[in-house]
């Protein structure tokens, strides 16, 4: 840690001395939760973190779903009874499926569009979760780990990351993999919310890709598209412009480590049921996009390569990089509005990060480890 001042220094040593020495980083994981989307949280868990809670956001399906989801994966590890899991927004700020779909008329389609793909009832009939029409409905055939057999904690998730950052003042990281709604709700509702935080770290910021959009397949430039930032651009930029005293962009850097099928029977040499749903179902064609930013913030040493800049997020509607990023040096960044500097990863430790998921999937945490 560094300070400009020693009189900012004095005040920092004076409020970490605050905070009890020795305790574990508490962590809220806000995502759009799935079948194989666990890893976060247990690489978290083997890491020693405290997990407050999961919230579940609206990014690849709505907030409902994605909640349940969060709930049946831990279910799955009989990690419910120490884990709570709150429900976040259904909608983002301004953005809705038909403002979407417009946009992209305009502006062309992007290639994954999460919860505001059109409605198509086949696919969820078949295992899709759901996009568009009513955020309220839940596909149960989409929960290839089992239906959860207990219930959400709360629906309250902006109001729920107050009151813990207000518990536990400067130990709270919040972990934003999916949408940034909830967590833009919970800066509006409470101007000490996020300087009260530890920190930010979020997976998605991608910057300088658009080649990469046009000079490969579909596929090249879906793993570099953007959508939890896009599927809320106000709220990202709700989210990303607040005061916590740290945030981390993970964004080009999540597209590093790539699973192979090769990894994936090494992990599946201990069998249990996380292991199992890995093995079955994270599939070989995606990064690690959300493990590789929960990495980035558990030990300094995980991230190789870095780099800072003053941060914005487009948010003009007519815009074809609206809700992306743009990044800015001190000389010249806006003067009318207040950015944060941000770090942005570059390049992680992919061996540590294997390794790290390969622990947390075989040798799970249980309830009992956390007491
Ligand atoms: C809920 O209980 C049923 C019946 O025991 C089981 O089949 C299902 O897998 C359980 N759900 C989860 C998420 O563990
Ligand atoms: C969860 O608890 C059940 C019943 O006690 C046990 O059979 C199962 O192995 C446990 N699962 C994990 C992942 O610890
Ligand atoms: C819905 O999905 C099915 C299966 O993928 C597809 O055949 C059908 O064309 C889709 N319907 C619409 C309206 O897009
Ligand atoms: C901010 O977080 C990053 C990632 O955990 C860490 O490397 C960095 O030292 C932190 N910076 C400050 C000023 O705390
Ligand atoms: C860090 O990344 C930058 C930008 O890609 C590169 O110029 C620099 O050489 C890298 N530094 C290290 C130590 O890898």
């Amino acid at each position: 840690m560094k300070f400009p001042s020693p009189t900012l220094a004095a005040a920092a040593a004076s409020f970490l001395s605050l905070v009890p020495v020795g305790s574990a980083t508490k962590v809220i994981l806000d995502n759009d939760w799935s079948t194989a989307g666990f890893i976060p949280f247990l690489l978290a868990l083997n890491a020693g973190w405290d997990v407050l809670g999961l919230v579940g956001d609206t990014s690849n399906s709505w907030a409902l779903q994605t909640s349940l989801h969060g709930l049946a994966t831990l279910e799955v590890g009989n990690l419910s009874s120490c884990i709570p899991v709150y429900k976040g927004a259904d909608y983002p700020l301004l953005n809705t499926p038909e403002l979407f779909q417009a946009w992209e008329e305009v502006h062309g389609v992007l290639p994954w569009q999460g919860a505001f793909a059109p409605e198509n009832l086949t696919e969820e009939a078949a295992g899709a979760d759901p996009t568009s029409g009513d955020p309220n409905r839940v596909a149960q055939a989409a929960f290839l780990e089992g239906y959860p057999n207990g219930t959400l904690t709360g629906e309250y998730a902006a109001a729920w990351m107050i009151e813990q950052v207000h518990k536990y003042p400067g130990e709270v990281m919040i972990y934003a993999a999916g949408g940034m709604t909830n967590v833009a709700l919970a800066v509006r509702m409470d101007p000490e919310f996020a300087k009260l935080a530890k920190g930010l770290v979020i997976m998605g910021g991608y910057i300088d890709v658009n080649l990469l959009q046009v000079t490969g397949s579909v596929n090249q430039a879906d793993m570099n598209s953007d959508i939890n930032l896009m599927i809320d651009p106000e709220g990202s930029k709700i989210a990303l412009t607040a005061d916590f005293p740290n945030i981390t962009i993970v964004g080009n850097a999540a597209n590093q480590v790539m699973p192979t099928q090769a990894y994936w029977d090494e992990v599946y040499q201990v069998k249990n049921p996380y292991t199992s749903l890995a093995y079955n179902y994270y599939g070989t064609t995606f990064a690690f996009w959300d493990e590789t930013a929960m990495f980035a913030v558990l030990d300094p040493a995980n991230v190789l390569n870095s780099t800072s800049f003053y941060l914005d997020v487009d948010t003009a509607w007519s815009s074809p990089t609206y809700g992306n990023i743009h990044g800015y040096q001190e000389a010249l960044m806006p003067t009318a509005q207040k950015l944060q500097k941000v770090n942005y990863v570059l390049e992680v430790d992919s061996t540590k990060l294997l390794a790290e998921i390969k622990q947390s999937l075989q040798y799970p945490k249980t309830c009992a480890d956390l007491c």
